[in-house]
């Protein structure tokens, strides 16, 4: 594989990491991550709960805790993302590179209207009158399917419910245009039906944009939905990567393979006629 991605080049990839390594004083919770993803491609990322997954989106986005240490490389179009300023991966966040994540109700703030809460979002990184960037956010929360978005610009978090505010965030998230879009468990809270609507939603949302896309979620009938390729990650380590289909067809990892047994597809959770108790459901 080329070793020196460029901006002008079509199949370099959008984000590339390399030899990720994240630790805090307690110790290592990623050890040598290195994945890319390329332009309309999703990578997902699962594992279960504390295998290092989110610890790898916050390193991306330059948020982790001021504790942690990185070593390796993050690069964004060939840019270097680890160890840069404050103030530039600012600049970069929500513009070039947009969050998702699993609960919109700690990312929007009740005291504004989600239209307002868009556009200042749109503002703060491409400038503009006020009247401007509210057409744009009523235009994202279109794309984003939210019925009535002209009129909806003017309502409060707590009045949409819990798929539709995820549905704010994602219009939140392209409002930008974003090259590369991260979403942490954006699902997980949600129940099935209005999860398997999401997802439709987030690969829509991919074909019209060709953003670059990182998953993350723990379940990887999640996964197997969204996702071009895969990284299985345990314990911080990567113990498998793939095309979807070769992780799901055909692993090769013990570990991958205990995860699928234990994986119900989503489609046939939908089909059940009736709700019952799943085995390491939550
Ligand atoms: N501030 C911290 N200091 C030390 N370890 C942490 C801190 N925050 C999280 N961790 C540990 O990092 C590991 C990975 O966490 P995380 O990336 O959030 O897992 P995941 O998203 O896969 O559930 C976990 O074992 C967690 O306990
Ligand atoms: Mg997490």
């Amino acid at each position: 594989m080329s070793a020196h991605p460029s901006r002008a080049a079509g199949d370099a990839p959008v984000l590339s990491v390399r030899d990720l390594r994240i630790e805090f004083p307690l110790g290592v919770v990623v050890d040598g991550s290195s994945f890319d993803i390329a332009r309309g491609q999703t990578m997902g990322l699962v594992g279960e709960s504390g295998s290092g997954k989110s610890m790898t989106s916050l390193a991306i986005m330059g948020l982790l805790p001021k504790e942690a240490t990185t070593t390796g490389s993050v690069r964004f179009h060939g840019d270097e993302l680890l160890h840069r300023s404050d103030a530039s991966m600012r600049r970069t966040r929500g513009d070039q590179i947009a969050m998702i994540f699993q609960d919109p109700l700690s990312s929007l703030n009740p005291y504004y209207t989600v239209g307002f809460q868009i556009a200042e979002a749109y503002r703060a990184h491409k400038g503009g009158t006020k009247a401007a960037a509210m057409r744009k956010a009523a235009e994202a929360m279109d794309r984003v399917r939210i019925p009535d978005a002209a009129g909806r610009v003017g309502h409060y978090p707590h009045q949409f419910s819990g798929g539709m505010r995820q549905r704010v965030m994602i219009a939140m998230a392209l409002v930008c245009e974003p090259d590369l879009i991260i979403a942490d468990e954006p699902t997980t809270a949600l129940d099935v039906t209005v999860q398997a609507q999401i997802l439709d939603l987030l690969a829509d949302v991919q074909e019209m944009t060709q953003a670059a896309m990182l998953f993350i979620t723990h379940d990887l009938a999640v996964v197997s939905q969204i996702s071009d390729h895969v990284t299985v990650m345990r314990f911080g380590r990567t113990v498998e990567q793939g095309t979807a289909e070769q992780i799901f067809s055909n692993p090769d990892n013990d570990y991958t393979k205990a995860l699928l047994a234990a994986t119900p597809r989503l489609d046939d959770v939908v089909d059940l006629p009736e709700p019952i108790l799943t085995k390491g459901g939550k």
